[in-house]
C-alpha cells in the first residue's frame, strides 16, 4: 500500500481492534443477554384483542397469558410484568377493584405460578386501569390526584399482588411516600423477600399513549394529563431526588421511564447510586420502531438490538421491552 505521508503514521490506530470479528468480540465493552429482559404482557378479562398502535402486541386472556409465560420460560426470559385490561363496568372513582384479592391480576399471578414457579412475576401497582377517570390515584373535585389517600389504596392493591405470589411489585404511580407505605405493608405481612422495583424516575411522557389505549384508560383520561405527579421531561436533578427517596424508603431496584429519550437519566442514576437500574422501553418507543420497520425503513433485528444495547451502555442492568421475545430469539441464534 502506498504511504501518503512517508515516515508519518497515527500513533494509535483504533481501527486495528475493529479490523476482525474476533478482536471486535474481545474488545466489546457491553453485552446484551436474555438475562437482561423483562417481558410486559397485557391480560384481559374480555376477549383477546390486538393493540392497534402496537403491531404484534395483544391483550391476552388467561389462557393466552399462560402460553406467553410458557414461551418466556422456553426462551429463558427471567421475568414478565403484567398489565390488566379491566372491564369498564368495574372501573370506579376509587379504583376499589384494584385491591380485589381475586381480581384479574391476583388470578393471573396464581395461574402463572402454578405452572411456572421459576418464572419471575412482576406486577404494576397503579390505579389507572381501575379508575373511571383514568388517573393513577383518587381525585378531588378539581380533578387533582390526592396523594395520601391514594397511597393507602395502592398499598392494598400491592398486598393483593404479594399475597397471590408476585415476586416483584412495581409501583408506577409516582405518589410521594408510596414506597415506604408498601415496604411497611410487606414487612407487616411477612413478605420479607418481595422485591420492590419502583418506577422511580417516571416522566410525564407522550410515549405512553399506545399503552393507555391497550389498557383502556385513554378514553377515561380524555384530555387530562399526569403532570401533577410524573416528572417534568425537562428535569434531571429532580429525577435523582426521586430515586434517592425511593431507595431510602425501601426500594430494591429502580426504573427510569421512558427509555431511549432518557438515557442521560439512566446514566446518572447508575453512576450516582450503583443500584440495580432498569429502563422501560415504553409503548410509544415500540410503536415508533414498528412503524418504521413495517414500512421497510429500518431492519427490525438491527434496530431493536442496537436500541437495547443503548440501555446497557447507559448503565442499565435490564430492560422492560415489548420486543423481549424477539430479542431473546435473536440472542440465541
Ligand atoms: C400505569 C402505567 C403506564 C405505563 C406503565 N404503567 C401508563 C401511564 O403512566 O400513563 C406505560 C407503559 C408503556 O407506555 O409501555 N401507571
Amino acid at each position: 500500500m502506498p504511504h501518503t505521508f512517508p515516515g508519518h503514521f497515527p500513533a494509535t490506530r483504533l481501527r486495528r481492534a475493529r479490523a476482525n470479528d474476533f478482536t471486535r468480540r474481545l474488545a466489546r465493552e457491553n453485552r446484551l443477554s436474555v438475562d437482561d429482559l423483562i417481558y410486559p404482557v397485557f391480560v384481559t378479562e374480555g376477549e383477546a384483542v390486538d393493540v392497534a398502535a402496537m403491531p404484534g402486541v395483544r391483550r391476552h386472556t388467561l389462557d393466552g397469558l399462560i402460553r406467553e409465560a410458557a414461551e418466556a420460560v422456553e426462551l429463558g426470559i427471567p421475568a414478565l410484568v403484567l398489565f390488566p385490561v379491566i372491564d369498564p363496568s368495574k372501573k370506579t372513582p376509587d379504583a376499589a377493584e384494584a385491591a380485589n384479592p381475586d381480581g384479574l391480576i391476583p388470578q393471573s399471578i396464581r395461574a402463572i405460578k402454578a405452572e411456572f414457579p421459576q418464572l419471575g412475576v412482576m406486577t404494576d401497582v397503579a390505579l389507572d386501569p381501575y379508575t373511571s377517570h383514568g388517573q393513577d390515584g383518587v381525585i378531588d373535585e378539581d380533578g387533582y390526584v390526592i396523594n395520601d389517600p391514594t397511597i393507602g389504596i395502592l398499598a392494598e392493591q400491592m398486598r393483593a399482588h404479594a399475597e397471590a405470589g408476585a415476586d416483584i411489585v412495581s409501583p408506577s404511580d409516582m405518589m410521594d411516600g408510596r414506597i415506604a407505605a408498601m415496604r411497611q405493608a410487606l414487612e407487616g405481612d411477612g413478605h420479607v423477600n418481595t422485591v420492590i422495583m419502583s418506577y422511580a424516575a417516571k416522566f410525564a411522557s407522550c410515549y405512553y399513549n399506545p399503552f393507555r389505549e391497550a389498557v383502556g384508560s385513554a378514553a377515561n383520561l380524555g384530555k387530562a394529563d399526569k403532570r401533577t405527579y410524573q416528572v417534568d421531561p425537562a428535569n434531571t436533578d429532580e429525577a435523582l431526588r426521586e430515586v434517592a427517596l425511593d431507595l431510602k424508603e425501601g426500594a430494591d431496584m429502580v426504573m427510569v421511564k421512558p427509555g431511549m429519550p432518557y438515557l442521560d437519566i439512566i446514566h446518572r442514576v447508575k453512576e450516582t447510586f450503583g443500584v440495580p437500574t432498569f429502563a422501560y422501553h415504553v409503548s410509544g418507543e415500540y410503536a415508533m420502531l414498528k412503524a418504521a420497520i413495517n414500512n421497510g425503513w429500518l431492519d427490525e433485528r438491527a434496530a431493536v438490538l442496537e436500541c437495547l444495547m443503548s440501555f446497557k451502555r447507559a448503565g442499565c442492568d435490564g430492560v422492560l421491552t415489548y420486543f423481549a421475545k424477539d430479542a431473546a430469539r435473536w440472542l440465541a441464534e
